[in-house]
């Protein structure tokens, strides 16, 4: 379809093919006419070719819901003329085979007496992934009010717990029992560390804030970061120059390297790389904007299943043997995040690594902090 002179004087005609949604027409099972919104969404090379490809091309053989698409777009194209507009969700493919969501809306209309499909579809990758992100936002919060209120019942019977223990400890006088008695108090102290790391998750525990320069305190867990990792882990450390100043309580900042760094270690049995790096990232999409301080950890460990990645910063999801974890790491991590006001996110695939960032606002110019030199 070749524009002419009269096609780009035409104003109905301009609209159409500036649309930012792709608009087609179909007679019959086929796209007879579509504008290039369509061939620029779909990756094809011009209109022509798309418009040889059958209909069937364009979708994955099922839909969200399991149904055959095929089958399913019969069936939407029987409801839009019997009511004369139909609209609805569906999944698209692209040429290069990406399976991407948009919005259709289906309107009958008539041309020379028969029946046709005027159809609009809008890309809504960005909208989906807002929302997925604000349910499981959701999700996590529920998640967290439960968790807070488990911890600190839990935390009134441990007091009791701990408080006769330790009196017994002080007045039974018994050799042979202390031992026992150890083991009790000792027990009460990890389950008081439990606690306090789920109340970091749900936010309920009051930490004191302060002014941060993260690029410090990276330096100052250095060492001690140097400790978790052995042979054949190696680590790595860098940050870009200049200060990143945040506002976060401290302990809860380096609770964040530590689980993380220790994620990613035992991701890696057999050895491998571990990357933490600093920097400032400006982000302008999503549901956070503005200049954040990023911090990275990469590893070149198993990585995670899809599955894995979606349930990894639930309190308690966790994929190590009994005993091993307690899947708190991550969901202390992110609680801290959110907390500062900032957010985690992971990428990971099955064999091939994981990449977790971590970011908390940036505090603007002026802010007081301490400038120190970052040795890598
Ligand atoms: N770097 C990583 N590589 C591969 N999988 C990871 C990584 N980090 C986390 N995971 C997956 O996410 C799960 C949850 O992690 P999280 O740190 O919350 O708990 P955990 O490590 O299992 O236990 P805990 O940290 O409480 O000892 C892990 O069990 C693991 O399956
Ligand atoms: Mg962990």
């Amino acid at each position: 379809m070749t524009a002419t002179t009269a096609d780009r004087l035409d104003p109905y005609r301009e609209l159409f093919e500036r649309s930012a949604d792709a608009i087609l027409i179909i007679d019959g099972n086929r796209f007879v006419e579509c504008n290039q919104a369509t061939v620029t969404m779909l990756g094809y090379d011009d209109r022509e070719q798309l418009l040889r490809t059958h209909p069937s091309e364009l979708s994955p053989p099922t839909q969200p819901d399991g149904r055959s698409s095929y089958e399913k777009a019969d069936e939407m194209m029987a409801h839009a003329f019997a009511r004369g507009s139909h609209r609805f969700e569906w999944e698209h493919r692209r040429r290069n085979g990406e399976v991407f969501p948009v919005e259709v809306l289906l309107t009958a209309v008539e041309r020379e007496g028969r029946p046709i499909l005027h159809v609009v579809w809008r890309d809504i990758t960005e909208r989906k992934r807002l929302e997925e992100h604000v349910r499981h936002a959701q999700k996590l919060d529920a998640i967290g009010q439960l968790a807070a209120g488990v911890a600190h019942d839990f935390n009134n019977i441990l007091v009791a717990i701990m408080g006769n223990a330790e009196l017994l400890q002080r007045k039974l006088n018994v050799p042979e029992y202390a031992p026992h008695l150890d083991e009790i108090v000792e027990a009460g102290h990890r389950a008081a560390s439990l606690i306090r790391q789920l109340l970091t998750f749900s936010r309920k525990q009051e930490s004191a804030t302060e002014t941060l320069d993260l690029v410090v305190v990276l330096a100052d867990l250095r060492k001690m970061l140097g400790r978790l990792i052995a042979e054949p882990v190696q680590l790595h450390v860098s940050a870009a120059p200049g200060a990143l100043p945040v506002r976060a309580a401290r302990s809860q900042v380096e609770l964040v390297v530590v689980n993380l760094i220790t994620n990613a270690r035992d991701a890696m049995p057999e050895g491998g790389t571990i990357t933490i790096h600093l920097e400032a990232v400006e982000l302008r999409t999503g549901p956070l904007t503005g200049s954040f301080a990023c911090l990275t950890v990469t590893d070149t460990g198993a990585g995670m299943s899809p599955e894995t990645v979606t349930r990894a910063v639930e309190p308690f999801f966790t994929t190590k043997e009994v005993g091993k974890g307690t899947g708190l790491g991550l969901a202390t991590a992110y609680g801290v995040a959110r907390a500062a006001g900032g957010d985690l996110r992971i990428e990971s695939q099955l064999g091939e690594g994981t990449r977790v960032e971590v970011f908390f606002p940036l505090l603007g110019e002026g802010s007081p902090v301490d400038v120190a030199a970052f040795a890598v």
